[in-house]
């Protein structure tokens, strides 16, 4: 009898004929210990690091810290507690007795963070556990998306982590906390880099845990009440759209936290956690979620009963030799969307205006262009930057790109491939640039990842 976690060992025992009768697999506990395990403390005589710590979610973070009996905070982010709130909390804990050292640090800055650690180790007690929190946001399309961009949003949480893991091997830390994002698990069109950045947090999280040292990876879904998605309504009301996400208040997400770091797990996939609440119906239009992996949640999520949107085949409508029509129902498609984007009557959507002079930022362009990669079935959302296109310059846009979608050699491969791996007609036209513009960012952001 082999437990789940040694299925590899019992495939290799048969593959080799080393067994007599039979091999018996015994499936991952469901852990019913849930009720029954010791909830995780947190050490009150010890000090705690809150990296982002004077944004939403740390700062949230760092008040239930204190709830929880814990007297001795760090609290970093470059600017320091700049922000009123920021002030305002950090002066109710120090009246509340809590030690607080808020501390302007940049944690890309390996020297600030180094130096940081030391004062914390002549000054305070010793260290007892870290929450990495920091992070920049700067989403867009993969195919516009520029190497500043991506380093933006990457080296707070990859370089940031690497320091706090590395300087901090002589600590005996009690845990070691990443924070991560659910689009690692789901994706989110416009968040290549930041699912990148989350993605390398998971894989440190379980190579600490190779190596026996505390890591927990917690791929958090929205947060409703503090934080960026509390700060732009509007980029939360997409997700739940687009993507499924329901938002959950920290103090539940970070409840949620102890009950991991109560039953850690014994295999370094333990380390990485999803926590969070999903329509699951809604985030099937995500590709991601096609894949065996999450079809029994889709399942049980049902149909999605929300106004559905028509779809448009417009490599049909393309070859009905009728090139007006097909200009203005793909117009009138475009207009449908914007103004839901924008929440105003269609009849308010001038077609000859720019996109960005009607009031659609860059994260509504990002919303506009799945839409329409959705009401179009295009293989990926429209390339280049929508908000500087007129509605007309946007429709005929789309329309070329399907146009000159003519498969070559190397194109019908992918596409069999495609094919035969997935569900959905690829448009070449609109994937090539992305896989370009992929490999160029991938080459640029050797040199500026050290
Ligand atoms: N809010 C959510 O719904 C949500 C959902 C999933 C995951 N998360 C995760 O939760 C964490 C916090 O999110 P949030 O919503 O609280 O974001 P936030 O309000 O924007 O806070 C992020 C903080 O990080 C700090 N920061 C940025 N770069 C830094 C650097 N180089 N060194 C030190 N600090 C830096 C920023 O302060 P300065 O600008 O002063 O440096 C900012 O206060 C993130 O890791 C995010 O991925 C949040």
């Amino acid at each position: 009898m082999y437990p789940a976690s040694e299925v590899v060992d019992a495939f290799r025992l048969m593959q080799q004929s080393g067994h007599i009768g039979k091999i018996v697999i015994r499936p991952a506990a469901v852990p019913n210990a849930v009720e029954t395990a010791a909830d995780f403390t947190f050490d009150p005589t010890r000090t705690h690091l809150v990296t982002g710590g004077f944004g939403g979610f740390g700062l949230e973070a760092a008040r239930w810290l204190a709830d929880r009996g814990v007297r001795h905070l760090v609290l970093t982010g470059r600017a320091g507690a700049a922000s009123p709130e920021a002030k305002a909390v950090v002066a109710d804990l120090a009246e509340r007795g809590v030690a607080v050292k808020a501390v302007a640090c940049d944690v890309t800055d390996e020297r600030a963070v180094a130096a940081l650690l030391d004062d914390v180790r002549a000054t305070m007690p010793p260290i007892s556990g870290i929450m990495h929190a920091a992070m920049v946001l700067d989403d867009a399309m993969v195919a516009n998306v520029t190497a500043e961009q991506f380093a933006n949003v990457l080296v707070p949480k990859v370089t940031g982590a690497r320091h706090l893991d590395r300087l901090t091997r002589g600590d005996s830390l009690d845990y070691f906390v990443l924070f991560s994002s659910i689009t690692t698990f789901v994706g989110n069109p416009g968040q290549a880099a930041y699912v990148a950045a989350n993605g390398y947090l998971e894989g440190l999280a379980k190579a600490r845990r190779r190596q026996g040292l505390p890591a927990l990876a917690l791929a958090w879904g929205a947060i409703s009440d503090v934080g960026v998605l509390a700060r732009q309504k509007g980029l939360a009301e997409a997700l739940a759209k687009r993507v499924g996400v329901k938002a959950m208040p920290a103090r539940e997400a970070l409840d949620l936290m102890v009950q991991a770091l109560s039953r850690p797990g014994t295999e370094p996939d333990d380390a990485v956690l999803a926590v969070g609440s999903l329509d699951w119906s809604a985030a099937k239009r995500l590709p991601a979620l096609s894949s065996p992996t999450f079809a029994a949640l889709v399942r049980e999520g049902g149909t999605i009963e929300t106004s559905e949107r028509e779809t448009i085949d417009l490599r049909a409508l393309a070859a009905s030799g009728d090139p007006e029509g097909v200009r203005k129902q793909v117009i009138d498609v475009i207009v449908e969307e914007i103004a839901t984007v924008l929440r105003v009557p269609k009849q308010d959507i001038s077609v000859g205006k720019r996109l960005g002079e009607v009031g659609l930022d860059s994260l509504m362009a990002i919303e506009l262009a799945t839409a329409l990669q959705e009401r179009f079935q295009l293989g990926a959302p429209p390339s280049g930057s929508v908000a500087t296109l007129t509605v007309t310059g946007l429709a005929e846009h789309v329309i070329t790109t399907v146009h000159a979608a003519t498969p070559d050699d190397e194109t019908r491969v992918t596409q069999a491939l495609h094919e035969r791996h997935g569900s959905e007609a690829v448009d070449m036209d609109a994937v090539t640039p992305v896989l370009e513009a992929v490999q160029k960012k991938g080459r640029e952001l050797k040199g500026l990842l050290q």
